[in-house]
């Protein structure tokens, strides 16, 4: 069994950090403690680090077909991305196929993901709702798949509230979990109209077609079905302060409500749809203005949201373009998964807007113990050796280009960072070494465990 010691770091977990040794034995950490030793292990240094859990990214779309266009990113670079940036384990969206039954959605995704450079887990999105896919839950939580998403938008996707109503209580028995794509469609489809016949048809339509009440209608109306189906829900994609409103409210009446949120409604606002490249921002739901990526900051501060994820959903800027006098035609979706990590180390920790702990928490923690990872999320003894060396020095910029991801733009173009993932490694091996790939192909998936609500 290959050994592996991580000198000299500041392990960081989100209960707190300490200056700690780090062994690995074989693919689990056997010792966290001050001057281990370990004869015959291969050493890393991690002086001036932080030795931090893998994280866990809870929303990507890897080789997702949209109105025709597939996503630039498949399992093997997006995985690889990933990995560069830290993230040792991403949640991909297996999607029932029109008429398909959920077991095929899953032989499909499994096969998509074979040879991942980072380790991965499906939640399984519902297109339809029948007593057929009802009856195939319990053989997806035997296989893992404990949680579920179902989208209020999207033709080919759209689920109603009633099929809603009745996945939720369904999944509940089974402790898992409905993450929900809240928007209200039938009104936005209206407002598409509304705004092309008043001549706009450009991407600055795309946010005026689908203003924040029409996320935090949907988002209330979710909160009252899983209310009535006495079920815990997650929403997906957080993007406004009204949404998150609303779920608090429900959240004060005693329901149990997850909440994700993405860096990209904490970091960029509509005022981009204006840019040359103003395309590559289509996204659902839109980015909002300045008071929204506030109030959402503030909702990590304060452990309001539960998880980042990065709907990582890529699509280049000729399937967007190919669309640029028609809004409603964009593929909707944007790059992240490499970026997660720095975005919030750069923008939230360094900012001073949340803590290391609270990085972790959002970035790896939380996920590990909702969605039913209990080995995963922290640096202890016992548990998985999926580790992030991370070195707060790093400074760099990125760009359209010097990306991992096979997508040929990024939303964050222009951003500054800091700090990066400088070794990472996968269930005791070394993924990523020196910030560059060391080994690919080493992902595995992750079978997962009933949902943890508490
Ligand atoms: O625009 C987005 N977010 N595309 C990906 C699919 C989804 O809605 O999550
Ligand atoms: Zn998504």
């Amino acid at each position: 069994m290959s050994s592996i010691l991580i000198k000299n770091g500041v392990v960081i977990n989100a209960s707190g950090r300490a200056r700690q040794d780090v062994l690995i034995e074989g693919d689990k950490i056997a010792a966290v403690g001050q001057s281990l030793t370990a004869p015959g292990a291969e050493m890393l240094d991690a002086e001036g680090c932080f030795v931090l859990p893998g994280f866990i990214d809870t929303h990507t779309h890897f080789g997702l077909e949209v109105g025709g266009a597939i996503t630039a990113d498949n399992f093997a670079s997006g995985s690889k991305a990933a990995a560069l940036g830290g993230t040792t384990c991403v949640l991909d969206f297996a999607t029932q196929a029109p008429g398909g039954s959920l077991q095929q959605a899953l032989q499909n995704w499994h096969a998509q993901a074979q040879g991942a450079s980072c380790n991965y887990g499906f939640h399984m999105a519902i297109a339809h709702w029948d007593e057929d896919v009802r009856q195939e839950l319990p053989t997806m939580v035997e296989q893992g798949v404990t949680s579920f998403k179902m989208y209020m938008v999207y033709d080919g996707l759209k689920v109603d509230d009633g099929q809603i109503y009745s996945a939720l209580q369904e999944t509940a028995k089974l402790d898992t979990l409905v993450g929900v794509h809240c928007e209200n469609w039938e009104v936005l489809l209206r407002r598409i109209r509304e705004v092309q016949l008043s001549g706009i048809t450009g991407p600055e339509g795309h946010p005026l077609s689908r203003p924040n009440a029409v996320e935090a209608e949907a988002v209330a109306r979710l909160m009252r079905i899983a209310e009535l189906a006495q079920a815990p829900c997650y929403v997906v994609h957080l993007s406004t302060a009204e949404g998150l409103e609303e779920a608090l409210r429900a959240r004060a009446r005693g329901q149990k409500v997850f909440l994700e949120t993405c860096p990209q409604y904490l970091l960029l606002t509509d005022a981009r749809y204006g840019d040359a490249d103003g395309a590559k921002f289509v996204m659902s739901p839109p980015l909002r203005k300045a008071v929204d990526t506030e109030a959402l900051w503030q909702a990590l501060q304060s452990g309001q949201i539960n998880t980042i994820g990065t709907d990582h959903c890529s699509f280049t800027m000729a399937q967007k373009n190919k669309f640029v006098q028609d809004f409603s035609k964009i593929p909707n979706g944007a790059a992240g998964v490499q970026h997660r990590g720095q975005l919030l180390y750069t923008y939230g920790v360094c900012e001073g807007r949340i803590t290391l702990e609270q990085m972790v928490a959002l970035l790896s923690a939380n996920a590990a113990k909702l969605f039913g990872m209990p080995d995963y999320g922290e640096i202890a003894p016992g548990k998985a050796a999926d580790v992030v060396i991370w070195d707060p020095a790093y400074e760099g910029c990125i760009t359209d280009t010097n990306t991992a991801h096979n997508c040929d733009n990024s939303p964050y173009a222009g951003f500054i960072v800091k700090g990066r993932a400088k070794d990472v490694l996968l269930h005791g091996e070394l993924a990523v070494q020196g910030g560059s790939f060391k080994q690919a192909g080493l992902g595995k998936y992750i079978h997962r465990s009933r949902c943890d609500f508490d």
